[in-house]
């Protein structure tokens, strides 16, 4: 497919718009231009055209099944999008004193309440932008907490898994502190015996998801809290598996103190690619002075946002945090209603069913029922067959699925992380179950379909670390430079005209 560069023809627009008679305003000279942009020059109906076609190559929870473990990847009710664009919500400027933003206002605090509910914790913030934004705001109220009771500079170290997700320890080291890892059990549990042995009085805190990354729920999880609590530390719970477990059971119950949710994933939000996210932090009590400001709090039939709050970590995102996530996750939860466990029982279910139609041909490496995800290993096809995770995964995408998280976590060889959600069809995942059986049976019959596969895609096989150390992000016009050898030191990449 051409570039949309290369289907410019010089003088052609997609529309004329008639020029204003007005004085055109005077501008200093070293700001003006001294050539105009070089920008496409394409008629209306070849803009269409082109970015139609890069829209139908593009892959998404709306063309197919894409069970990207770890990343909850659900359908988004289309109902949601018709909520978060009524004026009232979408016209709102952050800006608009109290007066004017009660709705706006009353959905944030109920949407506080719920998720406070839902973790069985006390107090929250809907601020953090991510995840990952969850985990550093997390820490950081874990430091004043600390710094508050004058322990700040003994507790030094955050425990994380080495099942965890790469941002845990990213977050950990960002918020200053010194990471320690903590190993797994044959059973896929934390280590006892290793965490016991790390954990002291200059530990500040775990960090921890519960159904872990593995899909499998700590079957020592009040265990764990003592360990931490008995030294005085914190226990902070990456909500990110959250869909595993809603109405079923509660960090707050389980001892955590500090969690996140991922509201992109649990309450659905489009999200490849980067999309909008939400990661609220919700605490226990003695960490809410903490919290960033303003808070959105009730007095009587009022809502208010409330910046006196000494003791805060500050401010860690613009406004109020994403709004538009709020709406769409708040009418997510309430079309659930207090039958929102069901979502989990239904991811929890769809995960069992094809566990259980897998299993016997590809490797479990923890034999027990899973939670909303489970992981498998392309292990024993390497060994028989040189058959890898990674030539499974792109065999799939012949069958029309996106691969499944590979390679992660990584005390598992050759890992696929399998993660359907609950708004599967069975028709789907017997589909996908029936793909990954035939893709085990060629790698015996067939295994050179496999190496080369995907055969049925805009493209084929990619040299994946080329792609990802020279990534080509400059388009160049007329002067590309020659890009079949290796780069001279310090050359900067180009588009390739064509590529
Ligand atoms: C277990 C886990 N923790 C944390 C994160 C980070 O969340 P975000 O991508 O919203 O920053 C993810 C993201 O997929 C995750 O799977």
């Amino acid at each position: 497919m051409k570039l949309i560069f290369e289907k410019s023809k010089s003088g052609r627009r997609a529309s004329s718009i008639p020029k204003p008679d007005l004085p055109v305003p005077g501008l200093p000279d070293e700001l003006r231009r001294r050539r105009p942009p070089r920008l496409p020059e394409l008629a209306e109906p070849e803009i269409v055209r082109h970015f139609t076609a890069l829209a139908d190559r593009t892959f998404g929870v709306d063309t197919g099944f894409y069970p990207l473990g770890s990343c909850t990847m659900k359908h988004n009710p289309r109902v949601n999008e018709r909520v978060v664009a009524l004026p009232g919500f979408r016209d709102l400027h952050p800006l608009q004193e109290e007066e004017g933003s009660q709705g706006a206002l009353e959905l944030m605090w109920r949407l506080q309440e719920i998720l406070a509910e839902v973790c069985g914790l006390h107090a929250v913030s809907l601020q953090p932008a991510a995840g990952s934004q969850g985990e550093l705001t997390g820490l950081m109220l874990m430091r004043a907490y600390f710094a508050d009771r004058g322990e700040g500079e003994q507790r030094n170290n955050v425990i994380t898994a080495d099942t965890a997700h790469g941002t845990n320890p990213a977050s950990v080291t960002m918020a200053g502190y010194q990471l320690q890892k903590v190993g797994t059990d044959a059973r896929g549990n934390l280590d006892l015996d290793d965490l016991r042995a790390k954990v002291n009085e200059e530990t500040a805190g775990l960090m921890l998801t519960n159904p872990s990354t593995l899909g499998l729920f700590d079957e020592h999880i009040e265990e764990v809290a003592s360990i931490f609590h008995d030294a005085g530390a914190l226990l902070y719970y990456d909500g990110a598996n959250l869909n595993a477990v809603c109405g079923i059971s509660r960090p707050g119950d389980m001892g955590f103190d500090i969690v996140h949710i991922n509201l992109h994933k649990t309450f659905s939000q489009p999200h490849g690619g980067g999309g909008p996210g939400g990661g609220p932090v919700v605490v226990r009590d003695i960490l809410e002075p903490f919290l960033p400001v303003p808070a959105v709090v009730r007095d009587a039939e009022r809502f208010h946002l409330d910046y006196d709050r000494p003791k805060s970590i500050g401010k860690v995102r613009g406004y109020c945090g994403p709004f538009g996530v709020f709406v769409r996750s708040y009418a997510f939860i309430r079309s659930y209603g207090p039958a929102l466990r069901q979502m989990s029982e239904a991811a929890v279910l769809n995960a069992n069913y094809m566990l259980a139609r897998l299993r016997d041909v590809y490797e479990l490496p923890f034999d027990r029922l899973c939670m909303h995800e489970f992981v498998l290993s392309a292990r024993t096809l390497r060994r028989e067959h040189g058959i890898t995770a990674l030539d499974v995964a792109k065999r799939l995408m012949d069958y029309g699925f996106h691969p499944p998280t590979i390679y992660f976590p990584l005390i598992v060889p050759e890992a696929l992380m399998i993660e359907p959600t609950e708004t599967e069809a069975m028709e789907t995942l017997d589909a996908f179950s029936d793909a990954m059986l035939e893709i085990a049976r060629d790698a015996a019959e067939n295994p050179g379909l496999l190496k080369e596969a995907p055969h049925h895609r805009p493209v084929r096989r990619l040299d994946e670390v080329k792609a990802a150390k020279r990534g080509i992000v400059r388009y160049r016009f007329d002067d590309h430079p020659d890009l079949t050898g290796e780069p001279a030191e310090g050359e900067a990449i180009e588009a390739q005209k064509g590529a």
